[in-house]
């Protein structure tokens, strides 16, 4: 079978499509046909190796995994002879995290790993896509938050891949839902709906006077200190990205303050609860709650241009990696 094989960290070069053994499954795990992956950042931090303290899970000088991929959407094609949840035929979609292993044609993954069904009105694209966005903006919207109706919450970075799923999520849930991004994307959050849009090229919310219950700084590009004037008496400032300055105002900050900072790396929670959003997103998506905002669509060959596309920072919503 094809798959992407990384032996180094490095920019899109080190991506090399070969040709390798296609897997075949143990006793309790499935063979899938991979139909589509999609260019998480977890994908795109393990390619470089960055953050550094990453290395001490992913492998210290270079990959553990040869293979990269950390979503994939495809269907059962042989069962081991334990699996009861699966059958051959039956359309998925998983997330491997550490495992790695969706830059392929083919992957073998235990039936109790994060593997769900997936519905017939749900293409492989636009299952994979909503995966990581999705999940990641769910997860932060029920542990970290409690968006009630009426709720005014400020998502930043609202034309990424968890910018484009919060959005529709924090609406869904009742809030009203002003949106930080570039002029040109403008069109697109106010589609997925947005009330209000600021552009941060323009310093509209720096500018601005508007205060939220639930800051959602999707991108790590705000300041929990400039933020603050911006969040209400008991506002919460929520962020996925991990930098020293967010440690240091939960250690330091948060014992003090009314306005809390609250970060969460939600692909450590436990595997039950991730399946649980896995399945929530996938009910939402195919009930038309909500939608995968899809940018570009690549083949397995074009994946190291399609990695430069998204080094660039820019994407609209996610990168898919179109394979069977
Ligand atoms: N903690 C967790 O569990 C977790 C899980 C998943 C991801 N993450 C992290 O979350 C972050 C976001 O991931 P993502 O996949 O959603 O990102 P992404 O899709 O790559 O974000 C790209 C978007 O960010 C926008 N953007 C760039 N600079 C901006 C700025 N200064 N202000 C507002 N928007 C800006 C871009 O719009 P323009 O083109 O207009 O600039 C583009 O649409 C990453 O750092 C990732 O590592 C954390």
């Amino acid at each position: 079978m094809r798959s992407i094989i990384v032996n180094a960290y490095g920019g899109p070069e080190v991506l090399k499509l070969e040709n390798v053994e296609k897997p075949t499954p143990k006793s309790n795990e499935v063979l899938i046909k991979i139909e589509a992956t999609s260019i998480t950042a977890a994908a795109t931090m393990m390619r470089t190796g960055t953050p550094y303290f990453g290395r001490l899970f992913t492998g210290l000088r270079r990959p553990k995994v040869k293979t990269p991929g950390t979503d994939l959407a495809g269907i059962v094609e042989a069962v081991g002879q334990d699996v009861n949840r699966f059958s051959i035929g039956d359309k998925i979609i998983a997330a491997t995290d550490l495992k790695c292993g969706a830059y392929a044609e083919y992957i073998c993954i235990p039936q109790d790993d994060m593997i769900v069904h997936r519905p017939e009105n749900i293409s492989a694209e636009e299952a994979t896509g909503i995966l990581d966005g999705g999940c990641t903006a769910l997860a932060f919207f029920t542990d970290q938050v409690k968006i009630k109706p009426g709720d005014k919450v400020l998502i930043n970075g609202a034309s990424g891949s968890i910018g484009t799923a919060a959005i529709q999520l924090a609406k869904e849930f009742g809030a009203e839902v002003t949106a930080v991004c570039s002029g040109k994307n403008a069109e697109l959050v106010s589609k997925l709906g947005a009330d209000q849009v600021l552009d941060y090229t323009k310093n509209e919310l720096e500018n601005s006077t508007d205060q939220f219950d639930v800051i959602f700084d999707t991108v790590g590009k705000l300041s929990y200190c400039n933020s603050r004037k911006h969040l209400k008496r008991n506002g919460l400032f929520l962020t996925p990205v991990l930098k020293l300055n967010v440690l240091m105002t939960m250690l330091f900050v948060n014992p003090f303050s009314k306005k809390k900072l609250r970060f969460s790396a939600t692909g450590l929670r436990k595997k039950e609860l991730r399946i649980r959003d896995m399945i929530k997103i996938i009910n939402l998506l195919e009930t038309a709650k909500i939608r995968t905002v899809i940018d570009r669509v690549y083949t397995l060959e074009e994946m190291q241009e399609a990695h430069k596309y998204v080094d660039l920072g820019h994407k609209r919503g996610n990168v898919i990696i179109k394979i069977a």
